[in-house]
Order: C-alpha cells, then structure tokens, then sequence
C-alpha cells in the first residue's frame, strides 16, 4: 500500500494552496461579514480549472482524478469555504452528473463552460418539506410530449442566483414514487422561473443561498438527464460523489483552523512561555493533528475507490460524517486555544468555526449518512 502522492498531485495542491493565499485570503474576512459572493475569486478558479478538474479535456476540464480534485478542495477550504462550497457543487454534482448522465449534445452544451467558470452550476434537490425524505419531492415536471412543465420550491439551493445551469430534481409520475422522479437541465432566464431572497447564514456566507420558484416553467424534453425515471437515482449516485467534497471541505476547514492554532500557540506568551509549551495546549494539537490526519486518509480513500471504479458509496459517508465531526471539533479547540483572540474576526477562527456547521448538513446530514453505512453494514 502506497501513500505517497504523485508530482503531478503535489502540484496541484501547491497551485491551490498558493492561490488561497495570495487570492482568497485578503477578502475573506470582508466577504464574509457582507455576504459578498467571490464573483472574480470564482472567475480567477474556473481560469485556473478548479472549478471543472474531473472534465474530460475534451469538453474544457482538467481531466485530473478525483484525489487530485481532495486535495485540492482541502486547501481551497482552509482559507475560505465560500469559494469551495462552489468548487464542490460544480465539480461533483453539477459537471459530473453531466459528463455522467447527461447526452452527448448536454455534454457539449453545458461542459466546456461550466468547467471553466464562464457559467455556475446549481443542484436542486431540497425543497421546505423535503429535506433529508429527498424521495418526498413535491415539486412536479407534468409531461407534455415534447417538454415538462415544471411547478414547485426549491430551497437552500447554493450558487442559487449566480448560477446560469439548474439541475432540478421533480415528480413527474407521483404512483411511481422515487422511480417517478426526473432530473432536469433548467437554464436561468426560463419564463416562470424566479430566484427568491437571499439566505442570512451562519456560516459560509459568501456563498450564494435562495431558494427557487418554478411556476409553469417549460423545459424541453431533450433537457432531461437519463431515462424518464432516474432522477432519484441520478440524485443519489451524484451526491455519493459530492460528499467527498464536502468531506474534504470539511477537511479543508479543520486543517486551515489547526494551522492557525499551531502558529498562534508559538506566539502566545502566558506564564512565562509560549502557550505550546503548556502541555493542555499540546495535547489539544495533538489530538487535533490525530483527527485531521485520520479524516485526510478517509477522504483520499474514498476518492482513490471512485478514481478505480469501484464502489465508494458507503466510504464517502464515513469521510462525510467524519470529517465534517472533525471540522466542528478542532474549529471550536481553535478558537480556544487563541483565548479571546479566537472569539474576534481578524483571527479567522471563530470564522472556520461557524464555515464547519453545514458540513454536518448539507449533501446528507450525519444521520442521512449514517443510515447509507449501516445500511450497507446490514445488507
Ligand atoms: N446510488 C444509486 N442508487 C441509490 C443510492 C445510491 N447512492 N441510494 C439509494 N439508491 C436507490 C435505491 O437502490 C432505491 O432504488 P430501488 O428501489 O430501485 O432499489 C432508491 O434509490 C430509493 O432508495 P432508498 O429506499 O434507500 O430511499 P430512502 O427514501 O430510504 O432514502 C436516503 C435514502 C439515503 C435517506 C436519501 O433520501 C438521501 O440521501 N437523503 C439525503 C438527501 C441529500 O443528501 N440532500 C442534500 C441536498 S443537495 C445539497 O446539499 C447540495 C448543495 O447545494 C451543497
């Protein structure tokens, strides 16, 4: 078993690192407490193929392995995961469920822009009453021959006014339950299609969060990804993928609030010594570096099981509902082991902190993630 990482990786996560450094991180602060979503930080991602890795060259993208895609999310995320949360749900859900699902003429339609940033991508899944019952869907695609008419509410959709490509999950044969389901490709700008108020959020802030009206909104036919039928499973197979971008986000945030606490802790006198000479200082950095490194290894596993074929569904919850624990853990022994410092923004970690949250929510709560292992436990 080998753990080293290729050069080709190495770089990669260089490039990333140096980019949330000298790009992200001046901002970061700001954008976070206006809700600024990072238009030009995003523009200067998708230039740089963050935003399409795992596309086929062919149609505009990196055509890089999802490990590289970890790495990548990991260091995006520990400096802002406002910008990772659009990388994810670009990457994993919206390119991929494309390049997966989608026909030869979705392919070449929507791929080569959404892999380089020119547009955004959106998934919409949630709606008020369906959250994590996702085969509950109430929104409705009535089929009308030659296009769907679609009705219905989205919400806490990212990317939700920014984006100019929608995958929208809705109902089209109700007695069919989840095999009645349908995913379809909706462009902004449709008639009937209305992006409602921003969301006031705890965390990720510069991300961009609405919920959607569809009222009668005609989508042709040929806008369906797959068969009449496989949206829930479109759903499903997609956000397996997506969670180990979350996972790694998650990742991305413990790392970057553990780098901050280490530095700190080297600087910070108390006592007569820097604070890391206090052994309750380095034994919160040791479990903390325990923790990071053992979601690291599920993270990179789960992405190395996709990258060989094989089935990675139960090993990209357990990096989820890890790492995403982990993330919340050492953000909140971050902000304590800075004191007071750690409570106010400039510090960045009480940022991390409140950023961490969502990771234990969005693409499949904990518990959602929990039934996904112990139902395989159980098979
Ligand atoms: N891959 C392929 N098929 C799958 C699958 C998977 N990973 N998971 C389930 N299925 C299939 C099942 O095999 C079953 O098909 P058959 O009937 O043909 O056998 C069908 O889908 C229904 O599956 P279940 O009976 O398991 O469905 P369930 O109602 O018990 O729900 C669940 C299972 C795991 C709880 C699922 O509803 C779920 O994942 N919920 C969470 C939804 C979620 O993650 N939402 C996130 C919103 S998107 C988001 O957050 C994006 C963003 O903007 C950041």
């Amino acid at each position: 078993m080998l753990f080293n990482l290729t050069e080709e990786h190495l770089m990669i996560q260089k490039a990333a690192r140096d980019f949330a450094k000298d790009v992200l991180k001046p901002g970061v602060i700001e954008r976070d407490e206006h809700q600024t979503f990072p238009k030009e930080e995003i523009r200067q991602m998708g230039e740089l193929g963050f935003l399409g890795m795992m596309v086929d060259p062919k149609y505009g993208g990196g055509g890089m392995d999802c490990i590289s895609y970890v790495l990548a999310m990991e260091e995006i995320s520990k400096v802002d995961a406002s910008c990772s949360v659009v990388m994810s749900v670009n990457n994993s859900l919206v390119c991929w469920g494309i390049e997966t699902f989608g026909t030869e003429a979705q392919k070449e339609k929507y791929l080569p822009r959404l892999a380089t940033g020119q547009i955004i991508g959106a998934f919409c899944l949630s709606e008020p009453e369906a959250g994590s019952d996702a085969t509950s869907q109430k929104t409705t695609a009535i089929d009308k021959g030659d296009h769907y008419i679609l009705n219905g509410t989205k919400n806490w959709i990212t990317n939700g006014s920014t984006a100019s490509v929608y995958l929208v999950i809705a109902q089209t044969h109700p007695e069919k339950g989840h095999k009645g389901i349908n995913a379809l490709i909706v462009e902004k700008g449709m008639p009937g299609f209305v992006v409602g108020p921003k969301e006031n959020k705890l965390g990720i802030r510069g991300s961009d969060t609405h919920s959607l009206m569809f009222d009668n909104v005609k989508v042709p036919k040929e806008n369906r990804i797959g068969e009449d039928g496989f949206g829930f499973k479109f759903a499903m197979q997609t956000l397996t993928g997506g969670r180990i971008g979350i996972a790694s986000q998650a990742l991305g945030i413990a790392s970057g609030a553990y780098e901050l606490a280490l530095a700190y802790s080297k600087e910070r006198k108390a006592f007569g010594k820097t604070i890391n000479q206090h052994q309750a200082i380095q034994f919160k950095l040791a479990d903390m570096a325990t923790q990071i490194e053992a979601a690291r290894l599920l993270c990179l596993k789960a992405a190395w099981m996709k990258d060989k074929h094989l089935d990675y569904g139960t090993a990209s919850a357990m990096a989820k509902v890890f790492a995403s624990k982990v993330a919340m853990d050492t953000t909140i022994e971050a902000v304590q082991v800075h004191g007071g410092y750690g409570f106010v923004k400039e510090y960045h970690v009480e940022r991390l902190m409140r950023d961490a949250k969502i990771t234990q929510i969005y693409e499949g709560t904990t518990e959602v993630q929990k039934i996904v292992i112990s139902r395989a436990l159980l098979a």
